[in-house]
């Protein structure tokens, strides 16, 4: 028996309530499975402790973490009270690049029993490789206060091993799927930052012959991905346009709260953080009516991660027989409770 040790962090909002919910449902695979079990230590690092300490998390915080197997998070997020920057910088982004988790991955599929909004929704089935660790999320600007003049200065970093890393990953990703990959340029526009993406796209696509490479200015990727998803295997996108790329993938499923997201150490220095693509939701909030799926996705791709794929693809059957059983959330056009879903997954997990 391999016991794993996870990190599990809550958060804000309804992290609170998905990832308790989604704790049960990974436990429930294991035990049926057998072999491995989990250990859980909880950390209440949210807002609500940044209120209390004037700190997302202890100044040993991620010193803290290192130790464990893989980080499990709910989400974080309270602006009405903590501003944005304050809470994601401090704790979310914080960890992104502590553990040079520099590869997000972000996959969309049609899913079982849930209505897409698309008119025509073929049978799509993609995943994002999101860099996640610099592009136009950096510390480097400033704000100069004149008046009428006043402004603000945002610089994108990208370097070269940050660009070539992910866009590598996606070249091998796409070499164990259907071999395709789609770049997400804006080189029309940008003329420094996509340009030398561009460039590192084609010099990495060189050395992989045998894949499909092309690229898309982002602004048309989005509208292919209303009107034609079902093209695309691999997507390689910056920062930013993955972040934006993704809750467009996570709308065509059928709600942004059944998207899942992997923040991978791919060095494996460090533990990678296992979190979902939608946020904290303050406004349903304590009402135990979130989706829970995206943070049981969520779960299967850190079972996947910890090299147990069989029992992530049987936890993803299930949840999606669940679905198609008909039993969804307020989000999804049902009416169920968020743990009137999960237990039901773990109900089908042990019989
Ligand atoms: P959000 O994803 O929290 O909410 C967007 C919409 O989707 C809302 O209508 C919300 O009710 C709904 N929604 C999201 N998840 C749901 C679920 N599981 N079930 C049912 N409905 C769900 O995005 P937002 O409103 O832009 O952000 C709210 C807060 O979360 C902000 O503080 C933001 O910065 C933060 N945020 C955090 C993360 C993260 O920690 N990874 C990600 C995104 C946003
Ligand atoms: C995500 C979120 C975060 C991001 C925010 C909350 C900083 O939107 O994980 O998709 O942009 O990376
Ligand atoms: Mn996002």
């Amino acid at each position: 028996m391999h016991t794993y040790r996870i990190a599990a962090i809550p958060g804000d909002g309804i992290g609170k309530e998905v990832v308790p919910a989604a704790l049960e449902v990974l436990d429930a695979v294991a035990a049926l499975h057998g072999g491995i079990a989990f250990r859980y230590d909880a950390f209440p690092w949210s807002c609500d402790y940044y209120l209390a300490h004037g700190k997302m998390m202890p100044d040993d915080g991620l010193r803290t973490l290192r130790d464990y197997d893989a980080i499990f998070l709910g989400a974080v997020g309270d602006p009405a009270r903590v501003p944005d920057h304050v809470s994601l910088w401090g704790l979310l982004i914080a960890i992104r690049r502590e553990f040079e988790q520099a590869i997000n991955l972000r996959p969309a599929k049609l899913f079982r029993g849930l209505e897409s909004p698309l008119r025509r929704p073929n049978d799509f089935d993609f995943v994002v490789v999101r860099e996640n660790s610099e592009g136009e999320y950096s510390e480097i600007g400033g704000r100069i206060h004149k008046g009428a003049d006043e402004l603000a200065v945002q610089s994108a970093i990208f370097t070269r091993r940050g660009t070539e890393q992910a866009i590598r990953y996606a070249f091998e990703l796409a070499g164990k799927r259907r071999g395709r990959v789609t770049s997400a340029t804006k080189s029309n526009g940008i003329v420094h930052s996509m340009p030398f993406w561009d460039q590192v796209f084609r010099e990495v696509g060189a050395e992989h012959p045998d894949i499909a490479a092309s690229s898309a200015h982002v602004d048309a990727l989005a509208a292919f991905l209303v009107t034609k998803p079902e093209t695309f295997d691999v997507i390689v996108g910056s920062n930013l346009f993955g972040d934006i790329l993704t809750d467009i993938g996570a709308a065509i499923m059928g709600g942004i709260g059944i998207a899942p997201a992997a923040n991978l150490n791919v060095n494996g220095k460090y533990p990678s953080m296992f979190e979902p693509v939608h946020g904290s939701a303050p406004e349903i909030a304590g009402l135990g009516i979130a989706n829970p799926i995206g943070q049981i996705w969520t779960a299967k791709l850190m079972l996947d991660h910890l090299g147990h794929q069989d029992m992530g693809a049987h936890l993803l059957q299930v949840v999606e027989d669940v679905t198609e059983a008909g039993l969804k959330t307020r989000d999804l056009g049902g009416s169920a409770p968020t743990l009137e879903v999960s237990r039901e997954i773990v109900r089908r997990l042990q019989r």
